[in-house]
């Protein structure tokens, strides 16, 4: 883990998308979910099965193992929240796995981290619902659906 691995979502970003059921990564304050689990009280949200609207910000140096979670959670919807990296290897599969995601317009400054925040962010939504709710939250934005994929390796195309 790294010292940015811990930063915390502002209230002003989940708060605008309604009720949230789990914070499958909570830190031991963070009250984002119904049920928040936390890695310092032993639960495991790599482990634990995910249920109801989920929101997930994961440890960015662990990102790899979060988004396979996420991919087989998305059944009961949730958003995933990454650094906006449109060229990384886990983003294109990510997109085409995503029912659509969406471009923060602005910078989040994350609790804890420094006050200017060079990175921007996006919203994976997995499930008809979060689509809507990003729709409706007011947060600055765009909506992209990612009509076709091809691998880098030109294995997979979609
Ligand atoms: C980037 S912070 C986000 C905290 C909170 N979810 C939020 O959005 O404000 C990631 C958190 O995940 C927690 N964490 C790391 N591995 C975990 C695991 N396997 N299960 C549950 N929580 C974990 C860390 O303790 C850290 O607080």
């Amino acid at each position: 883990m790294r010292d940015n691995d811990n930063l915390e979502t502002p209230e002003w970003v989940w708060r605008a998308l309604g009720p949230i059921q789990l914070d499958p990564c909570a830190g031991l304050n963070t009250r984002i979910g119904k049920v928040n689990w936390c890695i310092d009280r032993g639960e495991d949200g790599l482990k634990k099965p995910w249920r109801g609207m989920w929101f997930c910000n994961p440890p960015f140096s662990q990102k790899e193992k979060w988004i396979e979670k996420a991919i087989s959670s998305c059944g009961v919807g949730g958003i995933l929240l990454l650094p906006e990296r449109g060229s990384a290897p886990w983003f294109g599969p990510l997109a085409e796995k995503s029912n659509a995601y969406w471009v923060m317009g602005k910078r989040i400054n994350f609790v804890g981290g420094p006050s200017s925040n060079n990175v921007g962010t996006v919203l994976f939504l997995f499930g008809g619902e979060c689509v809507t709710r990003v729709g409706n939250s007011g947060l600055p934005g765009h909506l992209c659906l990612c009509l076709s994929y091809r691998s880098r390796d030109n294995s997979e195309v979609k």
